[in-house]
């Protein structure tokens, strides 16, 4: 069973997430960013870390993430400026693949973005923004020798989802729930074959855990 620390943990992936490694046996962490925030992710069983990616250095997040193995980063602005789009999607990343390196954690689960959301809309330059910051954080990750794995869900929609999905390493664009998205970084931390692998995710008709099985390289 793994330690698994994750950063956005009272987010819409995030909050589902926690319960579910817990329910696998996992021992997890959680950054949050307001005290009141810490009730209840200790009810979901998960231990609360008080932070803000904001104004964390490496340094700062190595401390919290000390005595852990797993790393999720599943934290965003979520369209509150480009700012803090490139601090906490942007740097918020590379501070975490640093302190990952410094607290000698190798496995680090980073949810993306489908690069093809949006195409054929009108450009906006925020969105522009923060598309090329998730672009540069996938980009550093890759290229940071740690054993990364990048889930790039289509359009997140707010439900639990029916726990049947869409996954691999090249897909027609789509939605999906943010339940489905949780689900599958559970089972992609139970599989640890996977890795350094680059993985798009939509709903789909096949159930989670057959979905990550089937992306386990036989070859290997
Ligand atoms: N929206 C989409 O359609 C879409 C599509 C593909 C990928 N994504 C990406 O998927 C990921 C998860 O999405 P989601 O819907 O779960 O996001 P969300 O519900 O907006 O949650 C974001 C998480 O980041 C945390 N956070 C924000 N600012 C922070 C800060 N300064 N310090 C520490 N934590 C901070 C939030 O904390 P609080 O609870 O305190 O706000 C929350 O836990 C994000 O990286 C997002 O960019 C989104």
């Amino acid at each position: 069973m793994s330690k698994v620390f994750i950063i956005g943990a009272t987010g819409g992936v995030g909050s589902r997430l926690g319960p579910l490694l817990v329910g696998n046996g996992h021992s997890v962490s959680g950054l949050h960013r307001s005290p009141e925030q810490a009730e209840a992710l200790s009810r979901a069983g998960v231990r609360p870390y008080l932070g803000d990616l904001m104004t964390m250095t490496a340094e700062d997040l190595a401390a919290a993430l000390k005595g852990h193995d797993v790393i999720v980063f599943s934290a965003g602005a979520a369209g509150s400026g480009l700012e803090r789009t490139t601090a906490i999607d942007g740097e918020g990343v590379t501070h975490t693949i640093a302190a990952a390196k410094s607290a000698g954690i190798k496995r680090v689960y980073l949810v993306s973005a489908f690069m093809d959301a949006a195409r054929g809309g009108e450009r906006k330059p925020g969105f522009e923004h923060y598309m090329s910051v998730k672009r540069a954080s996938d980009n550093a990750l890759v290229a940071s020798g740690l054993d990364w794995v990048i889930l790039r869900p289509g359009t997140l929609v707010s439900e639990d989802g029916n726990g049947r999905v869409s996954a691999n390493l090249a897909l027609p664009y789509g939605s999906v729930a943010r339940g489905n998205v949780a689900a599958v970084l559970a089972a992609l931390i139970d599989t640890p074959a996977i890795r350094r692998e680059i993985i798009e995710l939509t709903d789909g008709d096949r159930p989670v855990r057959e979905a990550v099985q089937a992306l386990v390289r036989r070859h290997e």
